[in-house]
C-alpha cells in the first residue's frame, strides 16, 4: 500500500500547487450578475497578466509572439526599429527619421538604410529622396 500512499501525496501537493492562483482570480472580481462575472473574470485575468509583465519580469519580452524583448514602461518592445523608443526607452525619432539598429537615421539620405533600414546604397550610389542613385 505504499504506492497508494505515493499517489495520495502527489494529489495532495498538486492542490496545493493550483490552489493559489484560483484564489488571486477569485479576488479580482467583482459582484456582479453571472454573465457579466465570466466577462469580467477573464478580463481582468488577462489585464492581470498584462500589468504583471515585464516590469516585474522582463524575460516574458523573450517568448514567441512579444512587439520586442525589450521593456519600456510594462510593454514589450524591440529597441532596434520602434521609433518610439529606439535604441533606449523613450528615445522617439522624429519625423521625417526612422529607427533602423537602434538608431534614428533619415530615410530619404541615409546610405545604409535608403528608403528603409538596410537598404544599402553600393559603394558609390548616393541616397536621393529614399533612393539610391547612381549617376
Ligand atoms: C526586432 O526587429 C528586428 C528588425 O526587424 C528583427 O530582426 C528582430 O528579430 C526583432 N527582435 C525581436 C525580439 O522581435
Amino acid at each position: 500500500m505504499k504506492f497508494n500512499k505515493t499517489i495520495f501525496l502527489l494529489a495532495y501537493l498538486m492542490a496545493l500547487a493550483i490552489t493559489p492562483s484560483l484564489a488571486t482570480s477569485y479576488e479580482m472580481e467583482e459582484p456582479n450578475s453571472n454573465l457579466q462575472r465570466t466577462t469580467h473574470f477573464f478580463h481582468s485575468r488577462k489585464q492581470n497578466r498584462v500589468s504583471l509583465t515585464c516590469d516585474k519580469n522582463p524575460k516574458v519580452c523573450h517568448i514567441k509572439g512579444s512587439a520586442g524583448s525589450d521593456c519600456c514602461k510594462n510593454k514589450c518592445v524591440n529597441f532596434t526599429i520602434d521609433v518610439f523608443n529606439c535604441g533606449r526607452c523613450g528615445k522617439k525619432c522624429s519625423f521625417p527619421k526612422i529607427c533602423c539598429e537602434g538608431k534614428c537615421v533619415n530615410p530619404r539620405s541615409n546610405e545604409k538604410h535608403c528608403g528603409k533600414c538596410g537598404n544599402k546604397c553600393d559603394n558609390r550610389g548616393s541616397c536621393v529622396y529614399g533612393m539610391c542613385s547612381y549617376a
